[in-house]
């Protein structure tokens, strides 16, 4: 059951006026296998998922916009014998009903119907290149059009990526996506506080991505939202680390990037902590330079402030430190305009966050001018410092990896910090591993 029709629906309607004329075709994404006949878990596509709502594999929206604009949806046909081994499937008819399509077919039906729907029709939106099955399917379409010009029948002259709209839609979370998101970030937050809170010494990273994974499922999400990064010690300086498989050392820290999907959209969350409770003097240092970092940088999430902002307020507080910590020589303008902080720290300091991790939507306008933070989005803001040894780097911070990253809703004055349940101060997470 889609607990939600009306909201799906309005999105609808408002692609639909974003569009003005021309059919959009706008597939799900296809089941993929993982190796011989056993297949990943399913997970639809984002964008046909924030237009209908609708979970199952083998399906297709199709938007007709004009003066009569209507939804339809083509899905799987009930099927007795398949439900038996695969599960349920809602079939055409209910589909409709219960996720207030105008309309909905068999997948059977699509080709017929394709060509009625496209003919003499301005445009079509479809996002060529993402499936050659899709791409073949719409050439045949309106390569079969095309010869019915003698029948008075057009082509339409124009196909167009309907990405633009869908994610400028998308970059805005309505009131209910925000909902989702708090609690999808209420429980990644409170996945990471009981990893801190079973670490001991000498255990594996993957033990250790257990007890994270346990929460996620125990509190409803249903997956993952991306490959999770467990890093003790020196894995931490290498940014996708996924292996999750050494052990943890007493003396290290752990850097651990993980966050869960709850009804489709992600929870991004990264925490960096000792293995054996406490912070080293050099480990300290470090970690509340990148915390401080964070710290400005999160002042800069606020409507009106370019995309960048928040990025140059961690990267200034960055600087200074690694000068402080001799790590870098010279005046901060200089490190800055030289890029010498970059052996350091070489990555952003956020993205947007939704249905994607990395999720969609632009970051400057036309004009390359960074876009203006505005009530409703969602983004992270994750600056680190990552150090390998090397001739130049005082010794006592080799090794060391740190990042610290927070999921954070615009307001209309400022933002919330989705993820402010995951403890991240240096006397908090001493206090929770000590008393664990
Ligand atoms: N976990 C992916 C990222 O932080 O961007
Ligand atoms: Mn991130
Ligand atoms: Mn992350």
């Amino acid at each position: 059951m889609n607990p939600a029709p009306a909201e799906f629906k309005t999105r609808r309607q408002t692609l639909l006026s974003a569009m003005g004329e021309g059919v959009a075709i706008i597939p799900t994404a296809a089941e993929a296998i993982r190796n011989r006949d056993s297949h990943y878990p399913y997970r639809f596509d984002s964008s046909f998922y924030y237009l209908t709502g609708f979970k199952e594999p083998e399906a297709v929206l199709v938007l007709v916009a004009g003066d009569q604009p209507k939804s339809i949806l083509f899905c799987r046909d009930k099927d007795p014998e398949r439900e038996i081994w695969d599960g349920f499937r809602y079939g055409p008819a209910a589909a409709c009903e219960q996720f207030g399509f105008d309309e909905a077919y068999s997948m059977d039906e699509l080709d017929a119907k394709l060509l009625v729907l496209l003919a003499n029709q301005p445009k079509v939106y479809f996002s060529l290149g993402v499936s050659a099955l899709w791409d073949a399917k719409l050439t045949a379409c309106l390569n079969h059009l095309s010869t019915q010009g003698r029948s008075g029948v057009s082509v339409p002259d124009a196909v167009c990526d309907p990405r633009k709209l869908i994610d400028a839609m998308r970059l805005y979370k309505s009131p209910f996506e925000q909902a989702i998101m708090q609690q999808s970030a209420n429980i990644a937050a409170t996945a990471h506080n009981r990893a801190m809170q079973f670490l001991k010494p000498g255990m594996m990273e993957y033990q250790l991505e257990a007890e994270f994974l346990h929460e996620f499922y125990r509190q409803g999400a249903q997956a993952p939202a991306y490959t999770s990064i467990v890093a003790g010690g020196a894995n931490a300086c290498t940014l996708h680390y996924n292996a999750n498989n050494a052990p943890l050392r007493d003396g290290d820290l752990v850097l651990i990037d993980a966050g869960c999907e709850l009804d489709g959209y992600a929870t991004d969350i990264s925490r960096t902590f000792p293995v054996n409770g406490r912070f080293s003097g050099p480990q300290r240092d470090l970690y509340e330079l990148v915390l401080a970092a964070q710290t400005a940088a999160i002042a800069q999430v606020a409507p009106g402030n370019e995309w960048d902002a928040a990025h140059q307020a961690a990267l200034a507080v960055l600087v200074q430190g690694f000068i402080d910590l001799k790590l870098c020589q010279g005046s901060p303008q200089a490190v800055l305009e030289s890029g010498d902080y970059r052996r350091f720290y070489m990555h952003r300091t956020g993205h947007w966050l939704g249905l994607d991790v990395h999720d969609v939507g632009d970051y400057k306008d036309r004009d390359q001018q960074w876009l203006r933070l505005a009530p409703g989005m969602t983004l992270t803001v994750e600056p680190g410092c990552y150090i390998r040894p090397a001739a130049n780097v005082p010794e006592h911070f080799w090794n060391t990896g740190i990042r610290i990253e927070d999921d954070v809703l615009v307001t209309a004055t400022a933002c919330d910090v989705l993820t402010a349940k995951a403890i991240k101060t240096v006397a908090d997470i001493e206090a929770l591993m000590q008393t664990s």
